[in-house]
């Protein structure tokens, strides 16, 4: 599916990035994994051991010098840039909006939106150049309604989804997609303190019940359809915030059966 697509991947050494890197190899792609933390060079490794080819860039998403670097890094050691996901984030720790600090809102936005924008805007100079490229950001369900995060937090969300929706029209007839996937609850590094908490409380089966498939996801499962968004399957798939939640996103409010 991903075959000879030279792809970026940020917030790879972790969760969904992490699945999406080792996916995207399995399906073909030639993938630089970015990450702010040493994960990166397993996941790159893990793909490397699998006989995929795979480059470990650290580099911190929300500074535009090293996004610009990192971009150019996948063009010098692949020769061409195909595919950018914008997927590392943070979750903000989830405090009232009457607790937050000016510095707790550009922390997040700092890196979910502020550093969605920089890989848009650095990848695009070369997906224009080409006439070609596929951009996906990992937005949330956060960012369509509440009760999934901090306002901070969904805030930064909504926010990716903007940047989507107008860059896809300020891109009109350039040959360039651009898509976001709105997880639901995915366990991973990020909801691990979720997963723990309730563990200790014996209230894990609880986990993802709100949801019609009564589970929460796997990373797998953001994985499979950001390879497809990036692919050219998905070529007439453009300007879209897909769920991927297990259908929390399609319900009005809704008490679950207790029986
Ligand atoms: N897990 C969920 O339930 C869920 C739901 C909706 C959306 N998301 C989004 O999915 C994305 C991936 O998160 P995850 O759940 O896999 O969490 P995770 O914590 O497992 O992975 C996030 C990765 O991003 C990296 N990162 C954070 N800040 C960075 C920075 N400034 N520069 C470079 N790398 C940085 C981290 O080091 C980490 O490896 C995030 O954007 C998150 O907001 C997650």
């Amino acid at each position: 599916m991903l075959n000879n697509k030279n792809i970026v991947i940020t917030g790879a050494g972790s969760g969904i990035g992490r699945a999406t890197s080792l996916l995207a190899a399995r399906y073909g792609a030639n993938v630089c994994c970015v990450d702010l933390t040493d994960g990166v060079q397993v996941t790159a490794d893990e793909i490397q051991a699998a006989g995929g080819k795979a480059l470990a860039v650290r580099a911190n998403v929300a500074e535009e010098a090293e996004v610009e670097a990192f971009v150019q890094q996948c063009v010098d050691h692949y020769g061409r840039i195909d595919g950018i996901y914008a997927n590392a984030g943070v979750s903000g720790g989830g405090k009232s909006v009457t607790e937050l600090t000016v510095a707790d809102w550009q922390r997040t936005l700092g890196v979910n939106t502020v550093g969605v924008f920089l890989a848009v805007k650095h990848s695009l100079k070369h997906f224009l150049a080409q006439g070609h490229g596929a951009i996906l950001c990992t937005a949330s369900v956060a960012a369509l309604r509440a009760n999934a995060g901090g306002v901070d937090y969904s805030a930064s969300k909504a926010g990716v989804v903007s940047i989507v929706q107008t860059t896809a029209y300020q891109t009109y007839g350039s040959g360039v997609r651009i898509n976001a996937i709105c997880p639901g609850l995915i366990e991973t590094g990020m909801t691990k303190p979720t997963f723990d908490r309730a563990r200790e409380r014996g209230t894990e089966d609880k986990i993802g019940q709100i949801n019609p498939m009564k589970r929460f996801g796997q990373p797998n499962e953001i994985g499979e359809m950001a390879c497809f968004l990036l692919s050219d399957r998905a070529s007439y798939v453009n300007g879209q915030a897909v769920p991927v939640d297990g259908g929390l996103s399609s319900s009005h409010p809704w008490v679950y059966p207790r029986n």
